[in-house]
């Protein structure tokens, strides 16, 4: 699997796009502060989601996340109807190398470097406007839901509801929906967090979160919001 991930990484990038990696015109900070965060906020460009589409069928995004952005395997995230600021964000950080965890990244870097930021912007744009992926109803143990809702004040754990909302359907400015995404990306995403290999987040707030998370939590906490329980 990892392998063949590999393969149709490059094998994609070497077909589909022209290769000419654009130059990032501002130097994007190591890490985003809220302010050098908000500051390229307001610089991202107004997105075009029909040129969107045509990149989109361009850089065989449809592959590995779907034809309408509904992932169809478990390893790729849904995009459909996700937050737009979210999608920017993620796709200026897998070009700028600031998400880079493991090879899957290393892949998503290849493709995202061969675009400019008004490509990203149209890429987001049209992602953001797709009719979104089924919603499911969190569930799991009690003190899962708990955890999940109220947080645990004695570790500082602010609840992931007051940021990604009461179902996990994503919040204010770039914080995504995790709801219904599957339960290997999202556990593997709450680990890399926790780890520190992912270092993408503003302010490093997930990182926060998921550092006081025990394995065992951020398992049920992968299930309380995927889509299926594999
Ligand atoms: C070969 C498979 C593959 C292709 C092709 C691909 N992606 Fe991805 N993409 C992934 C995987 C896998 C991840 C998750 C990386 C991880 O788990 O660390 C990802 C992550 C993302 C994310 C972050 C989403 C989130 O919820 O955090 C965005 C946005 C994204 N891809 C957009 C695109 C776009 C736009 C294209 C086409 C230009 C594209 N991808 C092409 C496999 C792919
Ligand atoms: C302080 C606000 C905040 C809290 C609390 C928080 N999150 Fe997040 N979360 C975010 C933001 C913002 C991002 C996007 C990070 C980035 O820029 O890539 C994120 C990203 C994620 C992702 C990755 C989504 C993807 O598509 O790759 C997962 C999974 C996640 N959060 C789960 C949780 C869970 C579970 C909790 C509770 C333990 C939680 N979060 C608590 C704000 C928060």
């Amino acid at each position: 699997m990892k392998t063949l991930l590999l393969i149709s990484f490059s094998m994609l990038t070497t077909l589909s796009l022209n290769n000419q990696a654009v130059a990032d015109p501002d130097t994007q900070p190591k890490a985003w502060s809220a302010d050098s965060w908000h500051q390229q906020m307001r610089l991202m460009p107004k997105g075009d989601l029909y040129r969107g589409a045509q990149l989109a069928k361009q850089g065989y995004c449809f592959t590995c996340h779907g034809e309408k952005g509904y992932a169809p395997s478990r390893n790729a995230p849904s995009l459909a109807g996700q937050n737009q600021a979210y999608l920017y964000k993620t796709l200026l950080d897998f070009k700028n190398r600031l998400w880079l965890a493991d090879h899957k990244d290393e892949g998503m870097h290849d493709l995202a470097r061969t675009f400019d930021k008004q490509d990203l912007a149209d890429l987001a744009a049209y992602y953001a406007a797709q009719k979104p992926w089924p919603k499911i109803t969190p569930s799991g143990s009690p003190a899962i839901a708990h955890l999940a809702k109220r947080g645990d004040p004695q570790r500082l754990l602010t609840p992931c509801a007051s940021c990604h909302g009461a179902q996990g359907m994503g919040g204010p400015n770039e914080t995504p929906r995790i709801n219904g995404q599957s339960y290997l990306y999202l556990k593997r995403q709450l680990s890399y967090f926790k780890s520190g290999k992912r270092s993408n987040d503003v302010e490093a707030g997930m990182r926060f979160a998921a550092e006081v998370l025990s394995e065992e939590e951020i398992d049920q906490l992968a299930r309380y919001y995927a889509n299926s329980q594999k």
